[in-house]
């Protein structure tokens, strides 16, 4: 059973950042599904690697778009991801060493994290965008 699933309800009608936030979500799970099951090909360690570089890649792009748009909560909304960077690094940092702690709590907490991040803070910018 998925721990977090595009279901369309996050959509927030930004073609690029919907289809970005729906591969963070994807991965999310692959995380949740790794965790789990622990089969060849799905190392818990190599999905969290593939998430950070995607979550860096991704609010790279949002915050190039709120340049872009001169958009007035960039510096909020930058903090935001900082932190949610940070928690990735620390949990990335604990995965090279071979020890990350990736348990139901940390799954809990990234969920929580993107849910609230996306349907409250990126809905906001997403309204300020002109549909890309
Ligand atoms: Fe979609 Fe602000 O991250």
């Amino acid at each position: 059973m998925p721990l977090f699933e595009w279901d369309g309800s996050l959509a927030l009608g930004h073609e690029l950042i919907d289809a970005q936030h729906k591969s963070l979500v994807e991965l999310v799970d692959q995380l949740h599904g790794a965790c789990l099951d622990g089969a060849e090909g799905s190392d818990p360690r190599s999905v969290l690697m593939a998430l950070y570089k995607y979550t860096m890649f991704h609010f790279s792009e949002e915050e190039r778009l709120m340049k872009q748009a001169n958009y007035a909560e960039y510096a909020e909304h930058k903090a935001e991801h900082d932190t949610f960077v940070s928690k990735l690094d620390a949990l990335a940092v604990q995965a090279k060493q071979g020890r990350a702690d990736i348990g139901q709590e940390t799954l809990k907490w990234l969920v929580a994290w993107l849910l609230n991040h996306i349907s409250v803070v990126d809905k906001r910018l997403a309204a300020c965008l002109p549909k890309g």
